[in-house]
C-alpha cells in the first residue's frame, strides 16, 4: 500500500481524544437526551446501545481499516482498495455529506458562541423566568442579519486556526485539553442538576422504560443517532483511520471512542432533565430545548445560575468545535492530497465555502426566508437539514458498508485488524457478520422509510 499520507497521531491517546472530539458533538447533547425522553427513555437507550455498540461500532472499525490500510483520504482510499475507479466516486459523497453537514453545523455552533457571550453579559439572566421573553429573545436572535453571522464567523475562524496547526499540533492536541475540559463542565452540571428538588423526575423520564412510547419511528431514530453521534458514514473516519498508528489496536479504540461518546450523551441527559424538571418545564425538542427552556432553568437558580448557564452553553460550544474540526480537517486533507496545496491554503479554502454556505443558511432563517427550494418551499436550512439527515449519511454509510463486507478483499481487512498477525481477532466472525449483512440491511431500511417518510 502507498504510504503517501504520513502524517499520524502521535498515540493511541491522541488518536482516541482526536476521534472522541469529533464523536462528542451538539448530538450528544442537545440532541441524544431529547430524543432518548421522547421515545421511551431506558427502552430507548436499550436499543441506542445495541445500535451504537453492533452497528456503529462496525462502521467506525470499517472506516479506520479502509483508511489506516490505504493511508488516503477517502476518494483516494476507496480507489486503493479496488482497481475499480469508479469507487473513488463514494469517497466524494462523503465529502460532500461532510461539507453539508459542517456548513449547517457552523450555525449551530454560532448559536451556541453566541450564547456563551448572552449568557456572560447577563443578557438571558435580565429576562428573568419569563418563558415568552426567552423564547423571543432567541427567536429575534435567529432571525437577524446580523449576530448569528458574526457567530458563525468567529467559531469558524477558532476551527480554521487548529486546522492550521496541523494534526499533532493542532487537532490532536486542542482535543487532548478540549476533551477532559468538557468532562469536567458535564460532572459540575450533573452534580447542579442532581441536588435540585425533585431531580429524580427528570432521571425517570430519562431512564425510566417506557416501551409504549418505543415506535418504529423511535428504533430507527436511534439508528440515525448512533451513526450520527459516531461521526461515521461520511469518511471523516477514513481520515482518521489514516492518521493512525500502525501498532494501533483497531477494535479497541473503536470501542473505547463508542463507549466514551455514549457515556457523555448520558451524562448530558443527566445534565438537563433533571434541572427541566426540577423547574417544572416541559422537556421541548430542536432548538427549543437549549435556547429556550434552559435559559429560563438557569435563571431560576438564583445568582449562580449564570455561572451554570456560561459552564453549559460553554460546554455546547467545546463540543461543537472538535466535531466541526474533524469535518473541516477531512475536507482540507483530501484537497491537500489531490491538488499542489499546501495545508495553510487548503483549509482557508474550505474555511471560506464552507463558511459561506453556513452564512447563507444562517440568513435562510431570517432576511433570506422567502427564498425557498423544491414544492414543499423549504428555507436553505430546512433543505440542508433534510439532506443532511435522511438522504446523504444513509446513503454513505450503506455504499460504504457494502464496500467494507463485499468488496474489499477479506486478506486485507483481516491483516490489518490483527496488526499484521500480532493481535488475535476473536471477535472476527460476529463482525464480519455484522457488517456484510446486518449493517447493510438496518441501514436499507433507514434509507427507505426516511424517503417514503
Ligand atoms: N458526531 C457529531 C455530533 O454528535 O454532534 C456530529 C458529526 C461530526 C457528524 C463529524 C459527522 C462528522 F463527520
Amino acid at each position: 500500500m502507498s504510504t503517501s499520507n504520513k502524517t499520524t497521531f502521535s498515540s493511541t491517546l491522541g488518536v482516541i481524544m482526536a476521534a472522541v472530539g469529533s464523536a462528542v458533538g451538539l448530538g450528544n447533547i442537545w440532541r441524544f437526551p431529547y430524543i432518548c425522553g421522547k421515545y421511551g427513555g431506558g427502552a430507548f437507550l436499550i436499543v441506542y446501545l445495541c445500535f451504537v455498540f453492533l452497528l456503529g461500532a462496525t462502521l467506525m472499525m470499517s472506516e479506520f481499516v479502509i483508511g489506516r490500510r490505504s493511508q488516503h483520504t477517502p476518494i483516494k482510499a476507496f480507489q486503493a482498495l479496488h482497481p475499480k475507479k469508479a469507487w473513488g466516486l463514494l469517497g466524494l459523497l462523503g465529502l460532500i455529506t461532510s461539507f453539508f453537514i459542517l456548513s449547517q453545523y457552523l450555525v449551530l455552533s454560532g448559536w451556541t458562541t453566541d450564547y456563551i457571550w448572552e449568557s456572560i453579559s447577563g443578557n438571558l439572566a435580565a429576562l428573568g423566568s419569563d418563558a415568552g421573553a426567552i423564547s423571543n429573545y432567541f427567536a429575534q436572535f435567529s432571525t437577524n442579519a446580523l449576530r448569528p453571522v458574526i457567530a458563525v464567523v468567529i467559531f469558524s475562524v477558532i476551527c480554521l486556526v487548529v486546522i492550521m496547526c496541523g494534526v499533532q499540533k493542532g487537532i490532536e492536541n486542542v482535543s487532548k485539553v478540549l476533551m477532559p475540559l468538557l468532562v469536567l463542565l458535564v460532572l459540575v452540571l450533573c452534580v447542579r442538576s442532581l441536588t435540585l428538588p425533585n431531580a429524580g423526575k427528570g432521571l425517570e423520564y430519562l431512564f425510566l422504560p417506557d416501551f409504549s412510547k418505543l415506535t418504529g419511528e423511535g428504533v430507527l431514530a436511534a439508528l440515525g443517532q448512533a451513526l450520527f453521534s459516531l461521526s461515521v458514514g461520511m469518511g471523516v473516519m477514513i481520515v482518521y483511520g489514516s492518521y493512525m498508528p500502525v501498532n494501533d489496536n483497531v477494535f479497541k479504540t473503536a470501542m473505547w471512542i463508542t463507549a466514551c461518546d455514549t457515556l457523555i450523551a448520558i451524562l448530558a441527559g443527566v445534565a438537563i432533565f433533571p434541572a427541566v424538571f426540577s423547574c417544572g418545564f416541559d422537556p421541548a425538542g430542536g432548538p427549543g430545548l437549549v435556547f429556550c427552556v434552559l435559559p429560563n432553568v438557569f435563571n431560576n437558580m438564583g445568582g449562580a445560575g449564570i455561572v451554570f448557564s456560561t459552564i453549559f452553553f460553554l460546554l455546547l460550544a467545546v463540543a461543537a468545535m472538535t466535531s466541526a474540526i474533524s469535518l473541516l480537517e477531512s475536507l482540507t486533507a483530501t484537497l491537500l492530497e489531490h491538488a499542489k496545496v499546501n495545508r495553510q491554503v487548503s483549509a482557508v479554502l474550505f474555511f471560506l465555502l464552507s463558511s459561506a454556505f453556513g452564512i447563507l443558511f444562517s440568513l435562510s432563517i431570517g432576511p433570506l426566508s422567502n427564498v425557498t427550494i423544491g414544492h414543499a418551499h423549504l428555507t436553505m436550512f430546512d433543505f440542508v437539514d433534510k439532506l443532511n439527515s435522511i438522504y446523504l449519511p444513509p446513503i454513505c454509510s450503506l455504499f460504504t458498508i457494502f464496500f467494507f463486507g463485499w468488496v474489499m478483499p477479506e486478506a486485507d481487512i483481516k491483516d490489518e485488524l490483527s496488526n499484521h498477525g500480532v493481535l488475535k481477532i476473536g471477535y472476527y466472525k460476529v463482525f464480519r457478520f455484522l457488517a456484510r449483512y446486518v449493517a447493510p440491511l438496518a441501514l436499507l431500511v433507514v434509507l427507505i422509510t426516511g424517503i417514503m417518510g
